[in-house]
């Protein structure tokens, strides 16, 4: 299964201070901005660069120009909060939102945003979502971007219930995880136990 957990320390760090409930909105959007930077550079590591040359104030250097286009696929709403972060570490990178939201009942995703032009304009789509639970959600979105045409996908998310990941990787296992935590439980509502709350509410300070 191609499951990346990220053993960096910094990562570990800022992923206690997420999960403390004491952590107010702005202090998490901070850390989810942060962590996801240090995830993707671990999720892109394989990334397609050519070789160029650039003039120092000393003379030429050999250099490399990233070569594959990215996409950015954040989750609404709680993907939002990893955007920011990556792209500015990948300005040129596209950013297509996916709207998907879990009914509270079935627990089923429902999607109702989908902007996604007719074929895809990117080599490598990095799906972001925090949050993976039962693993609907991510399932269901990278249905979206596989029926867009799109190759490659990756999820990078931050935490994840170790059902949602397994359900995952059955249902995409070309789809590679990259992730700061697996927890063991998800509890009857469908939460990630320990876990840390609700990203979105968390996020955008709903609870
Ligand atoms: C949460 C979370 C994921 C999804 C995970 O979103 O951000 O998108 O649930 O659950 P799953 O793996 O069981 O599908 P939610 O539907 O609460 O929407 P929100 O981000 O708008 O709060």
């Amino acid at each position: 299964m191609a499951l990346h957990i990220s053993t960096h320390p910094l990562v570990q760090h800022k992923m206690t201070l997420l999960r403390d409930q004491r952590t107010d909105p702005k202090k998490f959007r901070e850390l989810l901005r942060e962590i996801a930077v240090l995830i993707t550079c671990e999720a892109t590591s394989d990334l397609e660069a050519e070789e160029t040359t650039v003039m120092t104030p000393l003379g030429q250097a050999q250099g490399h120009r990233l070569k594959e286009r990215v996409g950015l696929v954040p989750i609404l709403r709680a993907g939002l909060g990893m955007v920011e972060g990556i792209w500015n570490m990948m300005p040129n990178a596209e950013v297509w939102h996916i709207g998907l939201l879990r009914d509270e009942q079935t627990l089923e995703p429902v999607e109702y945003y989908n902007r996604l032009p007719v074929s895809p304009t990117v080599d490598v789509c990095l799906v972001l979502d925090p949050m993976l639970a039962t693993g609907g959600s991510a399932i269901a979105g990278v249905n979206m971007l596989k029926r867009w045409g799109a190759k490659r996908i990756k999820f990078v998310g931050v935490i994840a219930a170790a059902e949602g990941a397994r359900r995952l990787t059955t249902a995409h296992p070309d789809v590679p995880l990259y992730l700061a935590a697996v927890d063991k439980q998800l509890n009857e509502m469908g939460l990630i136990v320990p876990g840390l709350g609700d990203a979105g509410d968390r996020l955008f300070g709903t609870g």
